[in-house]
């Protein structure tokens, strides 16, 4: 088997990497450990910045986000139960849309089918090979069987837990990580949602967000202990905790409705430098992890595949490297204000167990700033829309 880009991972990322490439007239396999039933049905983030709108839309993929996304001008903070609006559309001129990583992920897949290509499911030991030299190969087990995909280049889009970033030798590689003492309940709920907004809370109990899906789904967190069970967490009890944490108008306001899901996700931010190596390009999770408090994970993912694409396009059509060179350096810029915003969101909004009271009184200090401050308020904004994308070549 041989493909010019050989892509590992059919999360956000690799599927985008396939459909940027795929109108480039660039051939792509994609490897996938899971079923294509388990990748679209996995909840994860909400959020899309414009600039991932546009590109969705560039990338032809884009025509049921248009119908069916939520174009929000702007989300709540809520203290003591009270709501303050940060207006996007005032302070930034811009806005998000909230349109589910699931739907992003059937979109992408659909198309992606739909012109032949070729997404290869529940494949299994997935090793990569060769990518210090000119002919990288990537093996997999299928169907009982183990073979061989041939390649000009690697794209490890497989996620924080991949192979791809765990083959790189360790000496060539720096991390940085930085682990929160606390985690997120997620449960999506079928019940309208309370605001036309999204509501980010403090609260001396902890954080809490309020999100939506659509106008009959809600999509509710809570801070949590990061080794708490979920069986402790039974339906009422997140809506009572999430009713304490809203306060005001807005938890008297909360629907409740049957449970869809419900998870727990803890708090990491990582970052792997560089993103390249040879012939292996890292895209998204798999290079870097951000807490879900900024909305940037899968907003991040897409910026890096922007950048990939066009390098390999340019590699492809015009034999030039240089932007293949540029990658990693054009990415990380980018994924650290990103990984800066999202740390802090983070330690702006959720309560830190055991933490001396003068850091509490600051922090309390720092959100009644923020609402209260057109310049603090501008700064958020600007970051939570999504900073402009760099131009390459
Ligand atoms: P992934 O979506 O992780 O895709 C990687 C793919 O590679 C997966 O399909 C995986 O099955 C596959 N894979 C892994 N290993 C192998 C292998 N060895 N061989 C073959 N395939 C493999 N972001 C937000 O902005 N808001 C949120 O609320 C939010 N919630 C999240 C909750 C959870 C539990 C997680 C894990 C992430 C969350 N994120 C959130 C982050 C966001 O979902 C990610 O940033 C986004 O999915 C990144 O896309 P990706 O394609 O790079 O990686
Ligand atoms: C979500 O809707 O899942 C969501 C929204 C905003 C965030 C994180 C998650 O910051």
């Amino acid at each position: 088997m041989r493909t010019q880009v050989g892509i590992v991972g059919s999360g956000p990322s690799g599927l985008l990497l396939s459909q940027l490439l795929h109108l480039q007239g660039v051939e792509t396999v994609i490897l996938e450990r899971r079923s294509r039933a388990y990748v679209e049905g996995r909840v994860r983030a909400g959020v899309l910045e414009q600039g991932t709108v546009d590109l969705l839309n560039e990338a032809a993929v884009g025509e049921r986000m248009r119908r069916e996304g939520l174009v929000h001008h702007g989300i709540h903070i809520s203290l003591d139960g009270r709501l303050h609006r940060i207006d996007f559309q005032a302070l930034v001129g811009s806005a998000v849309t909230v349109y589910g990583q699931t739907e992003v992920t059937k979109d992408l897949i659909e198309a992606r089918l739909a012109t032949g290509a070729e997404i290869v499911f529940e494949v299994d030991n997935v090793t990569v090979h060769g990518f210090d030299g000119a002919r990288p190969k990537i093996r997999f087990g299928q169907d009982g069987r183990r073979r061989e995909l041939a390649c000009d280049f690697i794209a490890g889009c497989d996620g924080s837990h991949g192979v791809c970033r765990q083959s790189v030798p360790q000496a060539a590689l720096t991390t940085h990580e930085r682990v929160y003492p606390f985690a997120w309940l997620g449960m999506l709920v079928e019940a309208p949602p309370v605001a036309d907004e999204l509501i980010y809370a403090w609260h001396e109990r902890g954080f809490a967000l309020f999100s939506m899906r659509s106008p009959t789904r809600s999509r509710l967190y809570i801070q949590c202990t990061p080794d708490e069970h979920l069986d402790e967490w039974l339906d009422d009890r997140v809506f009572d905790e999430l009713r304490l944490r809203l306060g005001g108008q807005t938890a008297e306001r909360l629907q409740t409705g049957r449970c869809l899901e419900k998870g727990i996700t803890p708090m990491r931010s990582f970052v792997a430098e560089p993103m390249r190596f040879g012939r292996l390009f890292l895209a998204g999770d798999a290079a870097h992890i951000v807490p879900p408090t900024g909305a940037k994970g899968l907003n991040l993912a897409v910026a890096d595949v922007r950048v990939l694409a066009r390098a390999l396009a340019a590699f492809y059509t015009s034999g030039r490297s240089d932007l293949l060179d540029a990658y990693s350096a054009t990415c990380l810029r980018r994924v650290w204000k990103a990984q800066r915003f999202s740390w802090w969101m983070t330690s702006l909004l959720h309560r830190f167990p055991g933490r001396n009271p003068y850091d509490d009184r600051v922090q309390r200090a720092e959100i009644e700033y923020v609402v209260g401050s057109r310049a603090a308020q501008q700064a958020l904004a600007e970051n939570y829309v999504g900073l402009p994308f760099e131009e390459t070549g």
